[in-house]
């Protein structure tokens, strides 16, 4: 992946000059980056705890890391820096790599450095389970939404998400929405009309319909843009996979819940590393009466590719058979898009935004995204890269500095998709056929959407 061969040197002198060994070098570096995930019970498929674990795994261990396949971190290096970045620090990398050449000694059990002690975690206020639990039935992927009532009689903001697997082996990953109170009937019959614990449903919250009314004008599909009638009545609260340390939001913000709204969750189940058993996890929130800076989580996209109206941009096409398509959103500050924060957030229409938190979505197809800001003297502030998109890693980025979007900037969002044959999903045990694709919330659709946790100045 990447090659730093003066950084390697230094990783060795720091070694004392000897060969590195499994317990005095390796063993801390794979504990705190693989061990996370690669453990008994949890969602990776063998674990790499100790000395009899890692040693017959050393060869594919060497393999994932030259080929930056693990640890499954999706963000490239060179773009921006993140707070929850679980990837391997260029040292860390070489530390390893150095171990591999060395044949991968075991060393000493007594040179094993004293563990350093985790953080205690943040507190969380309230925990909430999801009603039933749910056996995925669906294999390997099976995505379920299932709805929560929101406890709360008084307003209250969210100041951290966290989710909390039961089955951690079967959990891939976790949407969070929440469902204005005007809505909530919509998605109780939602629920009703399916059999079983939840719904089925698919990147977001809803089972798929079309949330334009048939014969909507321009000006109406406008208006329902501005109002966020797009989103059906959801907001995102966050997002969750394995192995991404849970952040609380950004010291002082907060996302607002009003009694009576809904909280949705969205389980991404994978069976490939374990059996399907009931699940029933849950979400631990940290809440707050009032916070300094309310936010936002922004879905950002073209309104051509979700409404279809040419005037908004055009369709988003992904045709059959081709395996290099991509899209770009430009949106400045005029947009209704970026609009739609100032107007959740009553903020002033020349208002700055402020961006702390990135997330990507595509579905199954995609292959590589990116996010910028494009400032008005022609530079630009990169957010997010990602070049080799897996729908089933894609976490947000906490961006360890936040970034600004200005009146005269323009944010853009590139999304790029391979649809031949050699990149089609398994769905339900068969490779699919290659088939145009357009937007749209099902498992064979494609999406290009960002969501950007945002706060006005
Ligand atoms: C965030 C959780 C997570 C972390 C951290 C992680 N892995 Fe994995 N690993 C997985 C999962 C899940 C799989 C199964 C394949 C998949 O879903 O991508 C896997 C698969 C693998 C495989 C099988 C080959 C492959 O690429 O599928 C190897 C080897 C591996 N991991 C090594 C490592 C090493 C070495 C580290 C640390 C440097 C690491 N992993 C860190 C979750 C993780």
């Amino acid at each position: 992946m990447r090659s730093r061969p003066l950084l390697a040197l230094l990783a060795l002198t720091a070694c004392g000059g000897g060969k590195p060994t499994y317990y005095a070098d390796a063993k801390p570096i794979i504990d705190a980056r693989c061990a996370t995930c690669h453990q008994e019970g949890d969602i990776a498929p063998f674990p790499l705890t100790n000395w009899e674990e890692v040693e017959p795994q050393r060869g594919i261990m060497e393999f994932s890391i030259r080929a930056g396949t693990m640890p499954p971190w999706q963000a490239a290096d060179g773009c921006n820096d993140y707070e929850n970045d679980f990837s391997l620090t260029p040292e860390e990398e070489s530390v390893l790599l150095a171990w591999f050449d060395a044949d991968a000694p075991m060393g000493k059990p007594e040179h094993e450095p004293e563990p350093v002690e985790a953080a205690a975690p943040w507190p969380a206020d309230l925990s909430l389970q999801l009603p039933e639990a749910y056996t995925p039935t669906r294999e390997p992927d099976d995505y379920r939404c299932q709805i929560i009532e929101w406890p709360l009689e008084e307003e209250a903001f969210i100041t951290g998400v966290r989710v909390q697997p039961d089955q951690r082996a079967l959990v891939h990953h976790t949407i969070l929405f929440a469902i204005d109170a005007a809505d909530a009937d919509t998605y109780r019959a939602m629920d009703a009309a399916e059999e079983g614990p939840g719904y089925t449903c698919f990147g977001g919250p809803t089972s798929g319909e079309g949330m334009i009314p048939e014969g909507a004008t321009l000006q109406e599909i406008l208006e329902m843009a501005q109002n966020g009638e797009l989103e059906g009545g959801s907001r995102w609260l966050g997002s969750w996979v394995p192995g991404a340390e849970a952040l609380p939001f950004p010291e002082g913000t907060g996302l607002r819940m009003r009694p009576g709204d809904l909280v949705v969750v969205q389980m991404h189940y994978n069976t490939l590393s374990a059996a399907p058993v009931a699940d029933q996890s849950s979400v631990e929130l940290s809440l707050a009466d009032a916070v300094a800076k309310e936010a936002y989580v922004l879905p950002v996209t073209n309104p051509g590719w979700v409404t279809g109206v040419e005037a908004l941009g055009g369709t988003m096409d992904i045709p059959a058979g081709e395996s290099d398509v991509s899209h770009t959103a430009a949106l400045d500050a005029s947009s209704m898009v970026l609009g739609r924060a100032r107007t959740a957030l009553g903020l002033p229409e020349d208002s700055d935004l402020v961006a702390y938190t990135v997330g990507h979505h595509m579905h199954q197809l995609g292959t590589w995204g990116r996010q910028s800001v494009v400032h008005e003297d022609g530079t630009e502030t990169c957010m997010v890269q990602i070049d080799d998109w897996d729908f089933a890693w894609q976490g947000a980025v906490h961006l360890s500095q936040p970034v600004t979007i200005t009146p005269t900037d323009t944010y853009e969002l590139s999304c790029g998709w391979d649809n031949s044959a050699e990149n089609q999903p398994v769905i339900d045990g068969q490779v699919l056929d290659p088939q145009d694709v357009t937007w749209g919330e099902g498992t064979t659709d494609e999406m290009c959407l960002s969501t950007l946790y945002v706060t006005g100045p």
